[in-house]
């Protein structure tokens, strides 16, 4: 076990490369299931997550090799449509092979995820959606059994627009017979990110980015090379630790259009902001303008962004309102964060922030990957020393994030717990 240990009291300062985006890379990667021959994929990020999927991706019968960023995979022996509880469990988007491995080998046999820190995280949608294309969907001991001979394009309404759940279903849409019509679905630059890889495959996928996305079946689809796009959360992470510490930073690489919703609260809240090309320069206020916040669906504010948030308004001048609507339990970075001296008070899914002077360094544990990353910026401002430990939350949605960060000059070091 490895804790972060920071000293609080360094502004950021200095130029700062985004890394490949999680949670594009994630279903990108899985997508090589549905095709003979090899896939490259360049920027893909180090991260503890990518290597579950490609470990999960190996047991399925995938052949994998990495060479730094670029990540190259062949299906051709796809023999096992088996994805266990012990992966499964580990990283919970491995739910997304399902719509592969039933539009790939006819049939799947995948551990349902189960709940996580941040919520319940059902799979209903899924897998009704899946029955949709006429797939025969069974639950057994904790698995979900499914199979079809060959799925039949229809119209799917997601009651909620699920990210992993639209997905899900646009991969196993792409080799149905006939026409798919996915309604209220995800908007987030990740799912246009996977219909754009996979219409390079061959695939006909038309509306992607808006929330009617149409998949006219092909009968097969071949391999591609492609780029990953910059992690959003990551360089969101990055602008509001660089405004949180009235620092002067560079995001490299990033996709400025993809933070629209979090460059908007930032300049509320006084930083100065400059976008240039694939940069974003950002200074941070002497003073913090205390701003309210609601978790929406992509174009709106990011619920991977509340918890970094919710620090920079612990030390805003004022009161603040924070309201997460996306998942049922992510404050859990609250009582960690008011250990420290943050004045925070939560009735339902709202959280009052009161702005305080100061934190105070504290020893503090990680629960969740977007929390583990609001306690290390938390450590950032706080006086005095801030132990985080369980950073391998943080390791599974951050490459070398303590590197980064001390390469801004913070005060950081990884240490053996
Ligand atoms: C994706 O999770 C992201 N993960 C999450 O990022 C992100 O927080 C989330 O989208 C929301 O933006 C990946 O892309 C790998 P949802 P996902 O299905 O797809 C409910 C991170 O930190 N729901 O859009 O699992 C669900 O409970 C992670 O990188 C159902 O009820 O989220 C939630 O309340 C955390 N039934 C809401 O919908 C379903 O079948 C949105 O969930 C599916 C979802």
């Amino acid at each position: 076990m490895e804790n972060i240990i920071i000293e609080g009291g360094h502004p950021l300062k200095g130029e700062v490369k985004i890394g490949g985006s999680k949670n594009a890379a994630l279903p990108i990667l899985i997508s090589a299931l549905l095709t003979d021959g090899w896939n490259t994929y360049h920027n893909v990020p180090d991260l503890k997550d990518i290597q579950s999927i490609k470990l999960l991706l190996s047991t399925l019968g995938a052949k994998i090799e990495t060479d730094g960023d670029t990540v190259r995979i062949a299906a051709d022996g796809l023999c096992n449509y088996e994805a266990p509880y012990d992966l499964v469990r580990k990283m919970r988007a491995s739910i997304l092979v399902l719509g592969p491995l039933v539009a790939r080998l006819k049939k799947a046999r995948v551990s349902l995820p189960g709940g996580c820190a941040i919520g319940a995280r059902p799979i209903n949608l899924h897998l009704k959606g899946l029955a949709r294309l006429g797939a025969s969907i069974d639950l057994k001991h904790g698995y979900v059994e499914a199979s079809a001979n060959r799925l039949k394009g229809n119209e799917i309404y997601f009651d909620i627009a699920t990210v992993t759940g639209t997905e899900n279903l646009m991969m196993a849409a792409v080799l149905a017979e006939g026409m798919t019509v996915l309604r209220n679905s995800a908007r987030e630059p990740e799912v246009v990110a996977l219909a754009e890889t996979l219409n390079q495959m061959g695939a006909n996928i038309k509306g992607a980015g808006t929330s009617i996305i149409s998949i006219e079946g092909v009968t097969s689809l071949h391999p591609v090379s492609v780029s990953i796009i910059p992690d959003r959360i990551e360089s969101g992470t990055f602008m509001t630790a660089a405004a949180l510490t009235q620092g002067n930073v560079r995001l490299l690489e990033c996709e400025p259009e993809h933070n629209e919703a979090v460059i908007h609260k930032l300049k509320l809240a006084g930083a100065d902001i400059k976008i240039e090309g694939q940069s974003i320069w950002v200074k941070g206020p002497d003073e913090i303008a205390s701003i309210d916040i609601k978790t929406l669906p992509y174009p709106g504010f990011p619920t991977d962004m509340q918890a970094q948030f919710m620090v920079l308004m612990s030390v805003a001048k004022g009161l603040s309102i924070i309201s997460e609507t996306i998942f049922e339990n992510r404050f859990i970075h609250v009582s960690e964060l008011k250990r420290m001296g943050a004045d925070i008070t939560i009735s339902g899914n709202f959280a009052m922030i009161k702005g305080v002077p100061a934190l105070s360094g504290a020893p503090v544990m990680a629960t969740d990957l977007r929390a583990s990353a609001s306690l290390i910026m938390a450590g950032l401002i706080a006086k005095g020393v801030t132990e985080v430990s369980r950073i391998y939350h943080l390791d599974r949605g951050y490459e070398a994030i303590e590197k980064k960060l001390a390469g801004l000059g913070a005060a950081i070091k990884r240490v053996k717990a």
